[in-house]
């Protein structure tokens, strides 16, 4: 699975500009579904059992799976008379981790990133005080026009059990889909595995996705944030302990039937879990949960360090529980 990851992690596709992570992971799930569909927002629709034209088995039900394929980058707002380029965010961008960084534009051109002398050297710069040198000396120069967009260059890094890289988030939840999608012997449900466009900027994929696919049950997969670092926040997730089963975080109540079915099947599966409340950050449950009439919503969390950073840490066995709770889950029929 860890050539997977690298692929998926390495490859550039900001909120927005999703067609080249869509084409890997296309090439990917092709073989593998029953049915597969682009929608207009870019969501990647895979169908996997029995659709409901055909009936569903009993205790089927029409269940979507989502992880988001975007990462979190910066957008060119202006060129100065220098050719450095000003930028700001697309999705939660931390000014602490740029300096020093390096970024790679959709368009291919590469640049570092450079801040203004700070009169409080130790205070974060903010996002003003930052720019791209992409070795222009004028805007006439300047490989990068007012709106080109780019994302943090970073190699993915193995370091054995923990696996770094950028776009972690949630390219793990992507690489986390597709093995399910292989491994996954039988279903009696109608499954529908969405990769899903513009999470960073506010789920606006999986409002469309969701509102298209109409599902009976919803489970995001994406990552979320630990407490097992130096002084880091306070929270019961820890790296290598399990998926977290996702109870709340800032935008979503998981279903207590969902959390409860969640659980259930770890435990009968015998797989390590830990139980989830994350203070800041949500994910797509958050858009399928209040799409149409309401639909019951879960959340299959990868505990990540340094999450918005080009450094995002995963355990990989946390990554291959995951895996296989997901399997687990969708092979069976649901009770409850
Ligand atoms: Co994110
Ligand atoms: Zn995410």
């Amino acid at each position: 699975m860890k050539p997977l990851i690298q692929k998926l992690t390495e490859t550039f596709s900001p909120s927005g500009y999703e067609t080249a992570i869509r084409e890997v992971i296309r090439r990917e799930v092709e073989p593998l579904a029953d049915d597969l569909r682009v929608d207009a927002l870019g969501n990647l629709i895979v169908r996997k059992g029995p659709s409901t034209g055909s009936g569903t088995a009993k205790g089927g039900k029409r269940i979507m799976l989502a992880a988001h394929m975007d990462e979190i980058g910066l957008i060119a707002t202006h060129i100065d008379e220098n050719g450095f380029v000003r930028f700001t965010g697309i999705g939660g961008i931390r000014p602490h981790a740029l300096t020093g960084g390096r970024v790679r534009f959709v368009n291919g051109t590469a640049g570092v990133i450079g801040v203004e002398r700070l009169t409080d050297p130790s205070k974060a710069p903010t996002l003003e005080q930052c720019f791209i040198d992409v070795g222009a000396s004028s805007p006439k120069d300047c490989p990068v026009k007012v709106g080109d967009v780019c994302g943090f260059d970073r190699p993915f890094l193995d370091l054995g059990r923990r696996l770094v890289a950028k776009a972690m988030d949630d390219r793990i939840g992507c690489a986390v889909l597709i093995e399910t999608l292989r491994a996954l012997k039988s279903t009696p449900h109608e499954l529908y595995f969405v990769f899903t466009t513009q999470e960073e900027v506010g789920l606006r994929g999986a409002h469309t996705a969701a509102f298209g696919v109409e599902p009976e049950i919803g489970l995001s997969v994406d990552v979320t944030g630990t407490g097992d670092t130096p002084k880091g926040s306070r929270m019961a997730v820890s790296l290598g302990k399990g998926p977290a089963v996702k109870v709340k975080d800032s935008g979503m109540l998981s279903d207590p039937r969902v959390v409860a079915w969640m659980c259930a099947s770890a435990e009968k599966a015998r797989l390590p879990y830990q139980r989830e409340v994350l203070e800041g950050g949500t994910t797509d449950a958050m858009a399928m949960q209040v799409s149409r009439a309401g639909v019951p919503v879960g959340c299959l969390s990868i505990p990540s360090r340094y999450i918005h950073s080009p450094s995002e840490m995963v355990d990989y066995e946390d990554v291959q529980n995951a895996v296989k709770l997901l399997t687990a889950l969708v092979s069976k029929p649901v009770e409850w």
